[in-house]
């Protein structure tokens, strides 16, 4: 039975079984590699994707469990020809090292964003907690995830979108 759902803003049909993991389901079906997984606990953050416009990790969530929902994952933020703005955050700052924990990084980022738009340093630090830089690459992501914001409300007017 295929379970329907949206990834990026396009309906799909999702065919795996409905108890596998969405991060499973992201790269294994859809060919979506930009969540990782890390731990498979929910202890790491580098599956992170957004459900319904909230962060959520996808190595904890059933396939079952996002019927009907609407997924982005960090592909869905921009293209390399045509990167989001917090992707082009990202990239100016040189946040990434190994860059395996990034993709989610933004995608928590982006939730942050999305439902507050003048998040401060606190508001910023405290999404991130959810979220591991083994690299220590930290203070390059919080330079990125202001930098996204600043350009975000600067381009509000213009009516741009995270
Ligand atoms: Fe999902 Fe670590 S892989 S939280």
């Amino acid at each position: 039975m295929a379970t329907g759902l949206t990834i990026n803003g396009a309906a799909v049909e999702a065919v795996s079984d409905p108890e596998t993991p969405l991060l499973y389901v992201l790269r294994d079906e859809f060919e979506l590699n930009g969540a990782k997984y890390g731990c498979g606990l929910g202890q790491c953050g580098a599956c992170t994707v957004m459900v319904d416009g909230e962060a959520a990790l996808s190595c904890l969530m059933p396939l079952m469990t996002v019927e009907g929902r609407d997924v982005t994952t960090v592909e869905g933020l921009g293209t390399i020809d045509d990167p989001g703005p917090m992707q082009r955050a990202f990239i100016a700052e040189q946040a990434a090292q190994c860059g395996y924990c990034i993709p989610g990084m933004m995608m928590r980022a982006q939730a942050l964003l999305v439902s507050n738009p003048e998040a401060d340093e606190a508001d910023i630090r405290q999404a991130l907690e959810w979220n591991l830089c083994r690299c220590g690459t930290h203070m390059r992501i919080l330079r990125a995830i202001r930098r996204a914001r600043d350009e975000l409300q600067r381009t509000s007017v213009e009516g741009e979108t995270p």
